[in-house]
């Protein structure tokens, strides 16, 4: 597919057809993942594709069991935002495959010299705008982008990281790697169509 169609047809799948999707696809989508740019080239993830069911279940019970203890009761919008964002954070259950997005911290050459000034890694981070966490979002891009090109839809989520320590037990993730974001793939059920985007004049400024 060309890559101008890839980009405008993205959409964000959130309903999947039943189908399985084959292990050589789900491997190309991480393989493009990894041909993502990173700071200093530090290619800082990982990446898990869940396709068991029981272990999908267990997933969204975590996410959902963490979303019931955080949010309040007591405020009067409670339970219309809690569950909107239980939906939004958990309707991965009925994707036929999730893959699990994981970085470990990145350590730049300044690092090694700054701390001694009193700036620590997490200033360092802030000083440059999150490096890591930028890092990351070009490589689900090329997975959600490769997903489209191959037929299948996809969905980024953050909703989860909610219980993302809880996760990270359940999947055996161990330091020096966490969660970032999962991916839920599958063949698109229903409406696909694009969602608005601004127009180039919204977004666009040139200084000539
Ligand atoms: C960093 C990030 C986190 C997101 N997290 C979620 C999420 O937890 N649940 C969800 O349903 N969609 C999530 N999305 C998808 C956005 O809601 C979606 O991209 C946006 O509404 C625009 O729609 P489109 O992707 O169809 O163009 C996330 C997107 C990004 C970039």
């Amino acid at each position: 597919m060309d890559l101008q169609k890839a980009i405008v047809e993205r959409v964000s799948v959130r309903k999947f057809k039943s189908d399985k999707v084959e292990i050589d696809l789900i491997k190309k989508i991480v393989e493009m993942a990894g041909k993502a740019p990173s700071i200093n080239n530090s290619q800082p993830w990982k990446f898990i594709a869940v396709t068991n069911k029981e272990i999908i279940d267990k997933m969204a019970d975590l996410v959902n069991k963490k979303i019931d203890k955080v949010f309040p009761d007591s405020h009067p919008k409670s339970a219309q935002i809690k569950s909107q964002v239980q939906s939004f954070s958990t309707f991965f259950v009925d994707a036929p495959v999730i893959i699990v997005v994981l970085q470990r911290p990145y350590e730049a050459v300044v690092d090694k010299i700054l701390p001694e000034e009193g700036i620590d890694h997490n200033e360092i981070n802030k000083m440059r705008n999150f490096p890591n966490i930028q890092t990351i979002g070009g490589a689900i891009q090329n997975m959600l982008l490769t997903a489209v090109d191959a037929g299948l839809g996809g969905c980024w989520l953050t909703g989860p990281n909610i219980a993302a320590r809880d996760l990270e037990k359940l999947l055996d993730i161990e330091e020096p790697f966490t969660i970032s974001a999962c991916v839920a793939i599958g063949y698109p059920e229903g409406n696909t169509a694009p969602r608005a985007k601004k127009s180039l004049d919204e977004i666009f400024e040139l200084i000539d």
